[in-house]
């Protein structure tokens, strides 16, 4: 228990459930999931699948239509994975990377982690006995080769990379994903690439993806999963992609765990990703107005600079301007607007002086909170 630290945004959470008890307004810009319902076609796949019978434990690697609709999906995108073996299908990317990380990696590894990052993976890197190491960017998430090379040590199994990236919305250019897998095979380490948020992309920008990269898949282990792009994230349901080796321990500790992703669930997966993509457009395309409307706000704010987040749903604004921790600015936000905020120091030591908006809110939450943030900030 001694490396599972309690969540850091728990105090938070808990003040804003106090003021919603007492009746005040709270506009949750913490959510890390779409608020969109599931896509009705995938849910009545599940109940069909129900209907049919298909509840009993499947292989422990997927079932073979999944597996054949993750390879499609990626053909749609002329990224040919070459048969079943090189996937297999999880209870959510979370499970993927577990296993991932406990398939890969040994006790007293280095594993590096692109950062700012998603702080569970620092959680299952110390679960697998490793160590993390930040490896901190520019601004945006852009890649300070510099500062990758000074970190790659003898020790160094693996590098964590996630674009585009919660919490700043960046993302990675082909250029920097073609060079941290240069470093890699130069060092002879893995690359795990969470590519969970490939689908929430805008101003037409067509994410790169490390299996264009890798295309012998040799040393990357690709995670994604479909929480984020079908708004299914209570579903559980995610993959990853690899060499059959890697892949074929994965099944060895799946086998020994979970057994296998849920099996009707797996069903409306395959509805997701062959059924109708209207809806998924359309998500996509509402994620796209709010980013619009919530950056051209920022960009209006003294002491927040511009930025121009190209993926996920999230901005991660540098507010070192107001010289406050990132606690103390985050609570002090949501008592005095009802603004929630999850404070940066969660996503690496360097960013205490960011703050990470979700901008999985109605357009309406999203004009009257940050008018009420602007406020508050003028005011500070
Ligand atoms: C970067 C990243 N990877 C993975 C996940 C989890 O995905 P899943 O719901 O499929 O376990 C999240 C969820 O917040 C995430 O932000």
């Amino acid at each position: 228990m001694q490396v599972i630290p309690a969540s850091g945004t728990l105090r938070i959470l808990e003040i804003a459930k106090k003021m919603e008890r007492e009746g005040k307004k709270v506009y949750h810009f913490e959510v890390g999931q779409p608020d969109f319902p599931t896509p009705e076609n995938i849910v009545n796949a599940a109940i069909q699948a129900l209907k049919d019978g298909k509840t009993r434990y499947t292989s422990a690697r997927g079932i073979p239509e999944l597996l054949d609709a993750i390879q499609e999906l990626y053909a749609r995108r002329n990224i040919y994975i070459e048969g079943r073996e090189n996937v297999i299908v999880t209870p959510g990317a979370k499970m993927a990377l577990f296993q991932g990380f406990l398939a890969t990696i040994d006790v007293g590894d280095d594993v590096l982690l692109l950062a700012p990052s998603w702080p569970t993976y620092k959680v299952m890197i110390r679960n697998a006995g490793a160590k993390p190491v930040d490896v901190d960017t520019r601004t945006g998430y852009v890649l300070d080769e510099e500062k990758l090379k000074n970190k790659i040590g003898n020790e160094v199994s693996a590098i964590v990379i996630n674009s585009p990236n919660n919490p700043t919305g960046g993302v990675l250019t082909k250029d920097h994903m073609k060079l941290i897998y240069d470093l890699a095979t130069d060092h002879n380490f893995l690359v795990f690439s969470d590519e969970i948020y490939e689908e929430l992309v805008y101003d037409g920008f067509s994410q790169t993806s490390m299996l264009q990269v890798d295309t012998n898949l040799e040393r990357t282990v690709v995670i994604s999963g479909f929480s984020k792009s079908y708004s299914m994230t209570g579903w559980r349901l995610g993959y990853a992609i690899s060499s059959p080796e890697t892949i074929n321990n994965m099944v060895r500790i799946q086998q020994n765990t979970t057994s296998c992703a849920t099996s009707f669930v797996q069903y409306a997966g395959v509805e997701a990703i062959m059924g109708d993509q209207g809806p998924i457009r359309r998500m996509q395309e509402s994620f796209q107005r709010r980013r619009d409307l919530l950056q051209q706000i920022f960009c209006d704010i003294d002491g927040i600079h511009c930025m121009n987040p190209m993926g996920a749903f999230y901005v991660f604004p540098d507010m070192s301007h107001f010289d406050l921790t990132s606690s103390t600015l985050s609570e002090l936000l949501l008592k005095r607007t009802g603004v929630t905020s999850i404070p940066g120091k969660v996503f690496g030591e360097a960013y205490d002086h960011h703050l990470r908006f979700s901008y999985s809110v109605s357009e309406q939450d999203i004009q009257e909170g940050m008018q009420a943030m602007k406020e508050f900030l003028q005011d500070l």
